[in-house]
């Protein structure tokens, strides 16, 4: 790739495809900031290993696994404004997917109950990480319309031959449908300071690269679901693409 260089304001050379704005300047700033604190957090993580009994050791191998997530999201945010890698893709097991996250939100709100229905063979192909944080951002809206005790049903089954539907239903509060005609709109938030209404915006768009779409259904005051349908692909189909 041929990269040109400009002259910038501070008469730096820098390659096109870097030319500095604020938002990049504040994204790489933080990524930045970020690495940091993460550096010193894993250290600490290092030492607790040493004092936790036996039964802190998965827990403490959560946090790691959290860390590395957000450490993955740094590395994006420093990417900003630079030419985009094509994303990893690997075989995704929806099920064991959801299962992972299912426990996640048992230990961080005994007071839900969570019934699952699993297929084992809802395999996808695609980016993990980014799949991990559409489930994420469905599971905690649904905890946020619970409030306090609830139900959330998780589900992941391959239908048709060619697809895998997964839902997600929750018996919280619901939305009008005024609030379900926004609710995929980037910033679109009825949770005030507490919200960025980025979480939907993101499902939908990374279901889209996936070939998938995602729909929703929602009565107010009984709870909503969010059905995504993605394409199926065999697990052994999967290690080869
Ligand atoms: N399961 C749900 N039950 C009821 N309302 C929901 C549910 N999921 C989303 N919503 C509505 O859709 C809006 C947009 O959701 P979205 O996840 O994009 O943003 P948010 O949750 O408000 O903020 P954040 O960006 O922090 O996720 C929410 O503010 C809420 O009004
Ligand atoms: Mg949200």
């Amino acid at each position: 790739m041929e990269l040109k260089l400009v002259a910038s304001n501070n008469t730096n050379l820098l390659p096109k495809t870097e030319a500095p704005t604020p938002v990049i300047d504040i994204a790489r700033g933080v990524s930045h900031d970020l690495c940091n604190v993460l550096c010193w957090m894993n250290g600490y993580l290092q030492e607790l290993r040493e004092y936790c009994g036996p039964e802190g050791l998965p827990l403490i191998k959560e946090i790691v696994q959290a860390s590395s997530e957000i450490e993955q999201l740094t590395k994006q945010l420093s990417q900003v404004g630079r030419p985009q890698l094509d994303d990893p893709k690997k075989s995704i097991n929806m099920g064991e997917l959801l299962l992972q996250q299912a426990e996640f939100v048992g230990n961080l709100y005994p007071d839900i109950t969570i019934n699952l229905n699993i297929d084992t063979v809802s395999t996808v192909v695609g980016n993990e990480d980014k799949m991990k944080r559409v489930m994420q951002n469905l599971l905690l809206n649904a905890c946020d319309a619970i409030q306090q005790n609830g139900t959330i049903e998780l589900g992941a089954k391959k239908i048709d031959g060619s697809t895998v539907h997964c839902w997600i239903s929750d018996d919280g509060y619901g939305m009008s449908k005024t609030i379900q005609d926004r609710a995929f709109d980037r910033y679109f938030t009825t949770k005030g300071n507490k919200g960025t209404g980025i979480g939907l915006a993101n499902v939908k768009q990374i279901v889209e690269e996936h070939d998938g779409n995602v729909a929703l259904t929602s009565v107010v005051d009984k709870g909503t679901t969010f059905d995504l349908y993605l394409p199926f692909k065999n697990a052994n189909v999967c290690r080869t693409a």
